[in-house]
């Protein structure tokens, strides 16, 4: 039973949600089933959770229009990459609500919750209870106004409602009350005990990210979590009294697996469940390892009966051309606009996003790398391997897969290869190590390449038929075994592969001698893989940096206007100290090798002198001839470069660090004094 976490249906998915989870996932069925294991592959929609509210109200449409749409684009760029579920369910369903409800009923019957009461945000003026999310207001920590109740989406600090400075409803503006509310809790902390056990003695397996973030949850002692939220858009609490209530979006969501299970398979679903041989594997990112490993292997085991997932292979993040992936500030690669943009090349990201796969730490996917992994490796390489042996076939055997003659030790050399190779790929997969994994299968196809280079049948072919049937033979039992091998990770090219091959492949074969009969006829020569030429990572490029102008413009222009606080008081005589007047500068020239430093010559009224000022980034010595300015003119002078320099240049800074010189508003004498 393979579950990869329910997608948001708040937005499309991008290749980070496709590096974390699913593609590696897709590996993992398509190995299972290629081994002829049963395997059931679940996933479907997440539709409900305050942002999807929040949407909603901003488009002036309702939860549910958000979520067909999202549900479509979500379910249709799966199929178009080849990732195919059994059933890609959604939570907005009939059979969820049912599901999610008698599970939430007979945890309740059971005396599973405690119930607390708590004060929480209350509007007014709506007359509804506001989740964190609904609150705004200014950021204690930043200033940025718009800062959420939960989480200022500008410094990305967490908060709570109670930090914001100035909060409002979103809904209508009004000032937040708070208001008495009863929720229902899953005391956690009954289950510790038991996870410990079960995890932390049980699962040391689990990879160290997975097994870490457990342990300090553990360590760091649980708490009562609720499972109930006063909101109107999800599963209705079905209780008697809780009206205006629904079950919280991390109690209804996994649950969405054995929904969507029982909706694909009404009368067979438990024994996917609830029967002792079943392996249960989640595929999710590191923002959900706490509900995975903690809060819904409780409720399963609250609830009794249910299997408890045997791996949870949770991924850490990609991020996109060295910035964190981020749907709110568009900075992503639609995987819906991917395979628009690049048709046919769908084997091509699921490629890159393998071998760049953020599986024991962050990691990045660029344009450019994309496009070398795909020129270099798969066309390259693979391709290549491929292309070379089916037409040379073509060419000299009419297509027949030739005869293979009597072994030198070059062909001996390469066969005895395969063996680790195919016996280090299925290790690595069955231990979720798809990265390696594919380094291995790449590892067979360069195997190809190299023979075939080193060899040279179309050179041998002048003047030995049966060396070069040999060879030949070797090459494409290799290109069958590449057909196996490749098919988790690129499976397109994998059926053209097979097609070309014409002949039925299963993995037992993988490696073997003679997957293909001599004699047995090939199909055409078909290219499994294209190149990318640079317009089309440069067209990606300019939309990308497009974006980061835009939201570069945006802080810059919110930066600007922040002030910093004000400092420390000082006295009359402090002030008094300080000796300011007006001057003119003569002269400006660049400090040599320094980026920052002009060299000014200054009329003060009193002498001439020399002020080195950090300004060049503002303003060029052109800008600075003729100006009159303000300058402290008592500041002890000091070698700045080799250079005396003699009082300072008042400057005004504003929030973006961009500086301006003060001048007095009328043209004076030069030596006026200021105070
Ligand atoms: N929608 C959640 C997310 O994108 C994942 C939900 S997984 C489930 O982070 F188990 F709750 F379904
Ligand atoms: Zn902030």
């Amino acid at each position: 039973m393979v579950t990869c976490a329910l997608p948001y249906a708040n937005g499309p998915v991008h290749i980070g949600h496709l590096a974390g989870v699913y593609v590696p996932a897709d590996i993992y069925v398509r190995y299972l089933r290629m081994r002829g294991e049963e395997v059931l592959y679940v996933c479907g929609s997440d539709e409900h959770g305050v942002p999807i509210t929040i949407k909603a109200r901003q488009q002036g449409c309702t939860p549910q229009d958000i979520v067909d749409k999202y549900h479509k684009i979500i379910d249709e760029s799966f199929k178009s990459l080849g990732i195919k579920f059994d059933i890609y369910g959604r939570t907005s369903s009939k059979i969820h609500e049912e599901t999610a409800s008698e599970f939430f009923k007979k945890l309740y019957d059971e005396g599973k919750f405690i119930t607390k009461e708590s004060e929480q945000y209350f509007d007014p003026e709506a007359n509804t209870f506001l989740a964190d999310r609904y609150i705004v207001g200014t950021c204690p920590k930043c200033g940025a106004e718009g800062a959420y109740g939960d989480q200022c989406e500008k410094c990305g600090c967490t908060l709570s409602p109670e930090e914001l400075i100035n909060p409002k409803s979103k809904l209508s503006g009004a000032a937040p009350i708070k208001k008495k509310t009863t929720h229902w809790y899953l005391p956690l902390e009954q289950y510790e005990q038991w996870l410990r056990e079960w995890i932390l003695e049980g699962h040391k397996e689990w990879r160290p990210n997975v097994y870490g973030q457990v342990k300090s949850w553990l360590d760091g002692g649980l708490q009562p979590r609720a499972v109930t939220r006063d909101l109107e858009w999800g599963v209705p609490v079905p209780v008697e009294g809780a009206e205006g209530k629904v079950l919280y979006v991390w109690f209804d969501a996994p649950i969405g697996y054995i929904s969507n299970t029982k909706e694909l398979l009404p009368n067979d679903w438990e024994k996917w469940w609830k029967s002792e041989d079943t392996r249960l594997v989640h595929f999710i990112g590191k923002d959900n390892i706490v509900f995975h490993c903690i809060v819904f292997p409780s409720m399963l085991k609250a609830y009794g009966g249910y299997v408890l997932p045997e791996n949870v292979p949770a991924n850490e993040f990609l991020n996109l051309e060295g910035d964190k992936i981020s749907t709110s500030k568009g900075w992503a690669v639609w995987a819906h606009e991917y395979v628009q943009d690049f048709p046919g090349k769908e084997d091509a990201l699921r490629y890159v996003l393998t071998a760049n796969a953020p599986e024991t730490k962050d990691n990045d996917f660029s344009w450019k790398d994309f496009q070398t992994r795909n020129n270099s490796e798969l066309v390259a390489i693979f391709g290549n391997f491929v292309n070379r042996a089916v037409v040379l076939t073509h060419k000299y055997f009419g297509g027949k897969v030739p005869a293979c003659g009597e072994l030198q030790q070059i062909d001996r050399d390469v066969l005895a290869e395969i063996p680790a190779i195919r016996e280090s790929l299925e290790k690595n997969i069955e231990n979720y190590k798809f990265r390696e994994a594919l380094k291995d299968a790449m590892n067979l196809a360069r195997l190809g390449n190299k023979y075939i280079s080193d060899t040279e049948p179309w050179k041998v072919a002048k003047t030995d038929m049966d060396r070069t049937a040999t060879i030949l033979n070797i090459s494409l039992q290799l290109c069958a075994s590449l057909a196996i091998a490749f098919e988790p990770f690129t499976p397109f090219a994998a059926e053209r592969l097979r097609k070309m091959i014409d002949s039925p492949l299963d993995w037992n074969m993988l490696g073997k001698e003679e997957i293909l009969t001599p004699g047995h006829q090939l199909q055409a020569a078909e290219l499994l893989f294209t190149k990318i030429e640079d317009a089309e990572i440069d067209r990606q490029l300019e939309r990308l940096a497009a974006i980061r102008a835009e939201r570069e413009a945006a802080e810059k222009a919110e930066a600007a206007k922040m002030v910093s606080p004000q400092k420390a008081e000082c006295s009359f005589e402090d002030f008094e100290k300080m000796d300011i007047r007006t001057a003119t500068v003569l002269e400006a020239v660049k400090v040599p090798k320094t980026d920052k430093l002009l060299k000014l010559t200054i009329d003060t009224g009193i002498d001439k002198r020399t002020i080195v000022s950090g300004i060049a980034e503002y303003y060029t010595p052109e800008d600075m001839i003729g100006k009159q300015i303000c300058i402290l003119a008592n500041l002890k002078p000091r070698i700045i470069r080799g250079i005396e320099s003699h009082g300072m240049i008042l400057m005004a800074k504003q929030g973006d660090g961009k500086m301006r010189f003060v001048t007095p508003q009328e043209t004076l004498a030069n030596g006026a004094e200021i105070g």
